[in-house]
């Protein structure tokens, strides 16, 4: 019986790819390499030793969908297949939509078809919007997303909540990321954005490389201790875990619906990663202030406390290995190009 893992050659999906052939999973992973490369499935193989089949498609086609269904034993589907770049979901909403609400779709339909019905979906911190209070618990309200990104989790996240409604046979772990960074250990796999970053962590990289002159703080002025935003920075080794940890729950625990925060529950401001990464990897981070970004709130870190006594998963990774992984990822590549 295997995992099927649409989006799986993606940064987070690649990453948890590893960690459940490492646990003896069977997997199989489907991807369009729309923001990913084959590259990462030799990676991934190098890094584990296993293979695990393939199939370069879109998720939205129905037809090799199903094919994939019928071809192999499925026992769970975890979807990171989703678009996720803020800006561009502003500019792009059809294809956000389409992409990640009409995919979810398809994907559950087929899944319904061939009776698997064990579900881990990638949502977001986005889900609370503007947060109501921090640190931020499962129970605090959601809503208020400010683009569209943000609202395809949310309204996926009511098609599962519909969903289970409707059968309580479904298993489905919601689990809501904080801000994944980091890289595997390797330095084989890591995030690698397509033109300017939009995010601290890559653009922080790319300034210490060289590569970009300097960093836009964006904002000094909020309600923080230094006046820069704060974030829960999350490595993407100990997120791919707790997918682990999710997939255990719904295997030992069938049938529930279950949601998580994943994320350390420590709160940085960009100023601390600042200086964390050039402690962590004696570069530089030139940086300037600029002008607060649309969109952006000040505080967003978790209470993780429900993940640790439900999934018995915590975040074990430092801020110093998240900067120290990023650069090494950065690192290998430019040697390696
Ligand atoms: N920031 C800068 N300069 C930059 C980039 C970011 O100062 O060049 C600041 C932002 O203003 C913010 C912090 O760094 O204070 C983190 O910004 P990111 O863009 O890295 O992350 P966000 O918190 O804005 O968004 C991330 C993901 C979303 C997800 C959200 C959940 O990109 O997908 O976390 O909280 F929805």
């Amino acid at each position: 019986m295997a995992v099927l893992l649409p989006g799986g050659a993606g940064f987070i999906g690649s990453h948890t790819a590893i960690e459940l052939l490492q646990e003896g999973k069977e997997i199989i992973i489907i991807d369009n390499f729309s923001n990913s490369t084959p590259q990462v499935l030799q990676a991934i193989k190098k890094i584990t030793g296993k293979d695990c089949k393939f199939y370069e498609m879109d998720y939205l086609n129905k037809e090799m969908l199903e094919k994939v269904f019928v071809e192999n034993k499925i026992e769970a589907v975890m979807n990171f297949a989703g678009y996720k770049a803020v800006g561009e979901s502003v500019q792009k909403p059809i294809e956000y939509y389409t992409n990640n609400v009409s995919g979810a779709l398809v994907l559950l339909d087929i899944m319904r078809k061939y009776n698997v019905k064990k579900f881990i979906f990638s949502s977001s911190a986005t889900v609370y919007g503007d947060p109501q209070e921090i640190p931020i618990t499962e129970e605090t309200t959601i809503g208020g997303t400010t683009n569209p990104y943000g609202t395809t989790k949310l309204y996926i996240e009511q098609i599962l909540k519909d969903i289970y409604k409707s059968d309580n046979t479904w298993d489905i772990c919601i689990l809501r990321y904080f801000n994944p960074v980091g890289a595997h250990s390797s330095g084989l796999i890591g995030e690698n954005p397509q033109g300017l970053p939009n995010n601290l962590m890559p653009y922080v990289v790319r300034v210490a490389s060289g590569e970009l002159k300097e960093l836009s703080v964006f904002g000094n002025d909020y309600n923080t201790p230094d006046g820069t935003g704060v974030r829960d920075y999350i490595h993407v080794v100990d997120l791919a875990k707790g997918h682990i940890k999710a997939l255990d729950k719904l295997d030992k625990e069938s049938q529930g619906l279950f949601i998580y925060n994943l994320g350390t529950g420590k709160g940085y401001s960009v100023l601390d990663m600042v200086k964390a990464f050039e402690k962590s990897t004696g570069k530089k981070v030139p940086y300037k202030i600029a002008p607060r970004r649309a969109g952006d709130i000040a505080i967003c870190y978790a209470n993780p406390t429900k993940a640790e006594s439900e999934l018995h998963w915590i975040a074990e990774k430092s801020l110093e290995d998240m900067c120290r992984d990023s650069w090494n990822y950065i690192k290998f590549r430019n040697f390696t190009k």
